[in-house]
């Protein structure tokens, strides 16, 4: 627990510093334009519906941030792909042809990207690769800390199975899409908390990080595994770990096991108050957003210096090596802390969480 201590701390930092300015490098609209005025179009990539974060914030937080830095006179063009690798290539491959200035780019499938990233390039447009590390010669990249992510998510697993926590007790762990690299950083993040302090009796990587394919698998592994005999599941994000409920409901399970999940989504949130659901990630998504849109307008307005400090990271993808990056902390959502994140950030109220059927829960929590 005490890496996520830190990580609030780090979190808290990052905020003030964002408030003293120094995050906003790119932030006084002043101090645009040497090489592009404000008048600019940002194309914005996002790979999926059915896990709401991408359409709730990321995309609205990129936006506003690209607005307030260019005096309202940039725009975004905004597609969302529906999980679906090749529909996403077309429409990189139309803000392409439309000659947007940047492209924000969250991959469907991180290597089947590449050749569209690499047209880009030829075309003179950047890329910043936005969440998942797209392949091929992106500009940049912001992300959160995904095998921090993972970490959070097995640690707090741990801390629930608690004192009696044996290495005989059997877990399942679901994990997300094969064509996504944050899904390998998550599993590799928690196998490396988890491995030796339980069994794995079950492991599953999702296509397309479907709930209703979770939610098979988990059907599944009940069957073969047994229903009672199930000490936590690890679901590495929080629209699978709905699935898994059902599963379990659908087994006639009324006391649920652990179940971890990821994205602070409100649905996930709510089970974590009934219950239902142990923990989830909530992972800053004004910072990542605002920094990808800082990044961006910063690359098309020639401002090298914000933009190197916006990238102090550096990491490298099967194809590229020392890419510069910015990697945001997160934490870990649980009962305890669903005030000091996720109301603290303004993301929901307690009204949006404590809706009628959660009354009686949130207030045997505090939540008021
Ligand atoms: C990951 C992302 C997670 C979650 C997941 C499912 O790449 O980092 O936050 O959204 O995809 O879409």
């Amino acid at each position: 627990m005490r890496r996520i201590a830190i990580s609030v701390a780090a979190s808290t930092m990052t905020l003030s510093l964002a408030g003293c300015g120094v995050l906003n490098a790119t932030g006084d609209p002043s101090d645009a334009s040497p090489t592009k005025g404000n008048d600019m179009t940002v194309g914005v990539l996002m790979p999926e519906e059915t896990n709401t974060r991408y359409a709730e914030f990321d995309y609205p937080d990129i936006k506003n941030r690209i607005s307030e830095l260019t005096r309202k006179q940039g725009r975004t063009e905004y597609a969302n792909a529906g999980a679906d690798s090749k529909k996403q290539v077309s429409q990189m491959e139309k803000m392409i042809g439309e000659k947007v200035d940047v492209i924000i780019l969250d991959a469907v499938d991180s290597h089947a990207i590449a050749s569209t990233v690499k047209k880009a390039k030829d075309a003179g447009i950047p890329v910043i690769a936005y969440d998942r590390l797209a392949e091929g010669p992106i500009d940049g990249y912001v992300s959160f800390d995904n095998e921090l992510v993972g970490e959070v998510q097995a640690r707090t697993l741990l801390e629930a199975l608690g004192s009696k926590a044996d290495s005989s007790d059997k877990i399942v762990m679901v994990n997300g899409s094969p064509t996504d690299p944050n899904a390998k950083q998550f599993k590799e993040g928690a196998l490396s908390e988890l491995s030796g302090k339980v069994t794995i009796a079950e492991s599953f990587d999702t296509d397309k990080w479907s709930p209703d394919v979770a939610q098979a698998n988990m059907t599944r592994a009940i069957n073969s595994i047994g229903k009672d005999n199930i000490a936590a599941v690890y679901s590495a994000n929080d629209a699978m770990a709905g699935g898994i409920v059902k599963a379990f409901n659908n087994a006639g399970v009324t006391d649920l096991p652990p179940i971890t999940g990821q994205d602070a989504e409100l649905a996930a949130v709510q089970r974590v108050v009934s219950g239902e659901q142990y923990m989830s990630v909530y992972k800053p998504y004004p910072d990542e957003a605002e920094a990808a849109a800082e990044m961006a307008v910063a690359k098309v307005q020639g401002h090298d210096i914000q933009f190197d400090a916006l990238t102090r990271d550096r990491v490298d993808s099967p194809t590229d090596k020392d890419i510069p990056a910015q990697l945001v902390t997160v934490n870990a959502l649980t009962r305890k802390s669903i005030k000091s994140t996720v109301i603290a950030d303004g993301i929901y109220t307690v009204d949006d969480i404590c809706t009628a059927a959660y009354k009686a829960d949130c207030a045997a929590i505090g939540l008021k």
